[in-house]
């Protein structure tokens, strides 16, 4: 029964593979020129969503902004499976996923190269131990901010409080400069460009408040 789960997810992840990448080292500082030979425009903002589940959040923003481009990094095949499918039927050439584990984000993009980077609902590893493999402990805001321009943004949005408390003082220890922030973004100015995750609607449906937080990039 497994291996037949395993055949159909291989045969998906073939068919929807047009916009799927299993490695994204090649394309370093090159995003504008793979993009552009899809069929994007040139000099276009690229944005990055790190563990972007199926995709909701990532082909909407892709459909309402095609002056941008939009890459999305999500390891786990049977979830990234529903985003590919999503990617092929509506055949947008400014959308990309890789199917990845992100350790480093310096790996696949060159400094200053992301107009920015999304973080929704990542794990959020309770566990005081595990603190650094959460997403927005500070060695992995760091590396986000290289690799984001100088004026562009990472924005951070969880149900998890504990996250939220956490990921509050890795950006104070790094005097990061905070420019959005809503304890409860469904009732903030900020709702009404907020485009929804998967999560964040299971979240909503549960009565649950969204933390949201954006950081604007500021290089000397
Ligand atoms: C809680 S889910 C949230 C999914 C989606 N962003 C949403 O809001 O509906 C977190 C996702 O991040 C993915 N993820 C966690 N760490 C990751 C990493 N280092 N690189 C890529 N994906 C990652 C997980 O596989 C999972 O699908």
């Amino acid at each position: 029964m497994r291996q037949r789960k395993l055949k159909d997810l291989d045969e998906r992840l073939e068919r929807f593979g047009r916009y799927r990448l299993d490695s994204a080292i090649k394309y370093k500082d090159d995003w504008q020129r793979f993009f552009y030979e899809r069929g994007a425009g040139f000099n276009m903002d690229t944005y990055l969503e790190i563990g972007c589940g199926k995709g909701n959040f990532l082909m909407e923003h892709a459909e309402a902004d095609p002056a941008s481009n939009f890459i999305g990094i999500e390891y786990q095949q049977s979830v990234l499976v529903r985003a590919l499918e999503k990617a092929c039927s509506e055949e947008l050439n400014n959308v990309i996923f890789i199917d990845d584990k992100v350790y480093d984000v310096r790996d696949y993009f060159g400094t200053g190269e992301l107009a920015g980077i999304y973080l929704n609902f990542s794990d959020p590893w309770p566990k005081a131990r595990h603190a650094k493999r959460r997403l927005t402990h500070r060695d992995y805001l760091k590396a986000y901010c290289d690799v984001v321009r100088n004026g562009g943004m990472i924005e951070f949005k969880t149900d998890n409080d504990d996250l939220f408390g956490f990921t509050l003082e890795e950006i104070e220890s790094l005097d990061l400069q905070v420019v959005e922030f809503a304890v409860d973004l469904h009732s903030s100015e900020f709702d009404s460009r907020n485009y929804m995750t998967e999560y964040e609607a299971k979240f909503m449906s549960m009565g649950k408040q969204i933390n949201y937080v954006k950081i604007k990039v500021e290089r000397e």
